[in-house]
């Protein structure tokens, strides 16, 4: 029990250093404007007037600065060092979005342990991570690092994430304080824009953006980041209703929320504080308890005391969170790290799991004719062609400024096919608009048995500020992959980027394409091992491939219409639809092939009907079906479940995603998926900002399937 430790140090801290702990500067890079003044960060540590620092790398500079508070300032109390530790820190799994597609929290969890190991015994206790911004919107870069478009599969992953990070035990040297980012509906913004504005509803908050959060916290995540946008005209980092009325008071949250980046400071640019008093007291009473950056917090705390516009009460509530969380690190007994037992580089296991998370990440799109895999025996020659095919920039958004890059696909490719003849061309740059490679590139395609063509986004164009406002491949990549397909060599895509592409015209003149994300560390591997059938993808899509931008937002669990498009009805006029685009996505929500067939079965209940009142009291209903492995070798399979409340007192989503499982089958290998609904998988939030959540008598369907595009159906009765 720290409690005690936190009411003897708040009793003999004066009121600057009291506010001190609600400090965060940067040191060594920015991550945002303006930034890091390591003199500026050191002077305070000194006077024990600063909580936290971010962006310190490396155990002997973490160590150097922590030996400044805890043997120099009054006080002694050590600094808590954050990072944004998002997909590794020496070892770069891919990022989110890919592990997303893998259906499988496995894979994050393990990206978790890999980083929390690298990090602490670097000096860093706390990362800035996981993201669990549900979005709709490919053009936001962010969605790289996010889970994509449900809260179910994101409410999954943030568990996984947090435990992977924090463990059991926040004390251990192999285990760091994760961060539930960011609070909220920051994935909702306008246009896809950064930092824009969202106007959400009640409703819509609680079933769609809150879900992860609160599974987070019940995970018991350490720490909360308040985002950038305002949530229906409150910024987020005034946000009372969120910060204080859901997150601490309906949730029992009793950890930090930390502002994003001068998130405090920009209540002025967002119009809700004439100036930097104002931010700091909407701010600091709204439920914000550490600033990062900017420093109207330590500038202001003392005369907003002093009017009586902050409360003490409130103010050694936020101090004492800080004051936990270095507690629950452990940090007062144990600063600092052991500089010998630092880990540098990436080990061989951390290679080897980053590899199998790469693997599991790919998505097979599409593979016309059986493409894939590539047959290594007769494939006598090769021709590995594209911006991307032998580059080591695939390790995506947030990696660590030196962090090994990745093994480029060539290099994969020529360990995995020892016996081929592989050429090279490039062909074109990533972005550039120069076309004089397309020349070599078509030879090579014509003098080659097949091809694999990489072609993608790089990371710079996804991630934080990188939003696009066209989803093609950049620069002349298109008219590359129509030159090489044109050639009529077999060719086989490997899609790199953050998020969804618009790829509907190159890519039905090529039979086969793989979406590998952006794979990491061990990129090259990873996909030689999926193109040669080594590991047979098994992944599927967590956000939905629109065929245009115009689309946009196009996402799988959308409400009803009350004229929705009847595709056997394409001639009538009053209906919800697009002139001039064909009905639906270009790959729907789920979906992914794989190098072998799967059947499934009916779903079964358990039983037909059950009382409302029975689910909340904790009853549930299992749905069981059966999948077989109909093709001849070992692969996965996502097996999902959907529901559907067909006629609620608020409009509900035409499907919600309650439940999946990832599957090996062998060849010829069946076995039974079993899945339990209960009260929280069966009703929804209504729009009560009060937070009411109820389970409505009535039929609800629930859909089985391999993609969001399944048509197996029961009905269950609610009475
Ligand atoms: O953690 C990040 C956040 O996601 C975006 N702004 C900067 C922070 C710290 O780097």
């Amino acid at each position: 029990d720290h409690e005690p430790r936190i009411a003897e140090l708040l009793g003999r801290m004066t009121v600057d250093e009291k506010l001190g702990q609600l400090q965060q500067l940067a040191w060594a890079w920015d991550t945002g404007p303006g930034g890091g003044d390591t003199a500026a960060a050191e002077a305070a540590a000194r006077k024990g007037l600063l909580g936290s620092v971010l962006n310190v790398v490396g155990a002997e500079a973490s160590n150097a600065l922590q030996r400044i508070a805890v043997e120099e300032s009054r006080l002694g109390i050590p600094l808590v060092f954050g990072l944004d530790v998002i997909h590794g820190y020496h070892t770069t799994f891919p990022i989110p979005l890919a592990q997303a597609a893998a259906f499988d929290p496995a894979v994050t969890a393990v990206d978790a342990e890999v980083s929390a190991r690298e990090a602490r015994s670097n000096g860093i206790h706390w990362t800035f991570s996981p993201m669990m911004d549900v979005t709709r919107e490919p053009r936001w870069g962010r969605i790289a690092e996010s889970i994509g478009e449900d809260p179910y599969l994101t409410s999954a992953y943030a568990v996984a994430k947090v435990r992977g990070y924090q463990g059991e035990d926040l004390t251990a040297p192999d285990r760091i304080a994760a961060c539930a980012k960011h609070f909220v509906a920051y994935g909702g913004a306008e246009g896809g824009r950064d930092y824009n504005t969202v106007d959400v509803s009640e409703q819509r908050l609680r079933n769609l953006y809150l879900p992860p959060f609160k599974a987070a916290v019940e995970a018991g995540a350490a720490t909360v980041m308040a985002a950038f946008n305002t949530v229906s005209g409150v910024p987020a980092h005034a946000n009372t209703h969120a910060l204080t009325g859901i997150l601490k008071q309906e949730w029992d949250f009793d950890g930090v929320v930390v502002s994003d980046w001068t998130g405090v400071q920009e209540l002025i640019a967002h119009g809700v504080a004439a100036d930097e008093a104002e931010a700091a007291r909407r701010s600091l009473t709204a439920g914000v308890d550490m600033e990062m950056v900017s420093t109207t917090f330590v500038d202001h705390g003392r005369d907003l005391l002093a009017s009586g516009a902050l409360t003490e009460e409130r103010l050694d509530d936020a101090v004492a969170r800080v004051l936990r969380l270095k507690l629950r690190l452990g940090l007062f007994e144990r600063p600092y790290v052991e500089e010998s037992a630092a880990l540098t580089a990436p080990s061989a296991e951390a290679r080897a799991a980053a590899r199998e998370a790469a693997g599991r990440c790919m998505v097979l799109l599409k593979n016309d004719g059986d493409t894939l895999p590539l047959d290594a025996a007769a494939l006598r020659s090769l021709a590995v062609i594209g911006p991307f095919a032998d580059s080591g920039d695939l390790l995506g958004t947030w990696t660590l400024p030196g962090a090994p890059e990745a093994v480029p696909v060539l290099t994969g490719l020529r360990e995995a096919l020892p016996d081929t003849v592989i050429s090279h061309v490039e062909g074109a740059s990533a972005e550039g608009t120069d076309t004089s490679g397309f020349a070599a590139a078509v030879a090579a395609a014509e003098a080659a048995d097949a091809v694999v063509l990489v072609v993608g986004e790089p990371p710079a164009l996804s991630g934080e500020a990188a939003v696009r406002g066209e989803l093609g491949l950049p620069g002349v990549q298109e008219q590359l992959a129509e030159a090489v397909a044109a050639t009529g060599t077999p060719c086989v895509v490997v899609l790199v980027g953050g998020r969804p592409l618009t790829i509907g015209g190159w890519a039905q003149r090529v039979p086969a394409v793989v979406m590998a994300w952006h794979p990491g560390i061990e990129a090259g591997p990873a996909v030689a091992d999926v193109l040669t059938g080594a590991v047979v993808p098994g992944g599927k899509l967590p956000v939905t491939f629109p065929r245009s931008v115009g689309q946009i937002p196009l996402y799988y669990n959308h409400e009803r219409t009350g004229r929705p498009y009847d595709p056997a009805a394409p001639e009538v006029k009053y209906v919800s639809r697009y002139l001039d685009l064909a009905d639906g996505p270009e790959f729907c929500f789920g979906h992914g092939l794989s190098y072998t067939t799967f059947a499934l079965g009916e779903p079964r209940l358990s039983r037909e009907q059950l009382a409302a009142g029975d689910l909340e009291a904790g009853a549930t209903v299992e749905v069981t079906v059966a999948v077989r492995n109909t093709g001849d070798r070992t692969a996965d399979e996502v097996v999902q479940l959907y529901v559907q409340d067909p006629a609620a007192s608020i409009a509900q989503p035409v499907r919600r995603l309650r439940g999946f499982t990832r599957v090996r089958l062998a060849a010829g290998e069946e076995r039974e998926v079993r899945f339990t609904l209960g009260a929280e998988d069966l009703g929804f939030w209504t729009n009560d900002t009060a937070g009411t959540f109820v389970v409505e008598p009535g039929e609800i369907h629930l859909h089985t399937g391999t993609s969001s595009r399944t048509r197996s159906r029961r009905t269950l009765l609610i009475t």
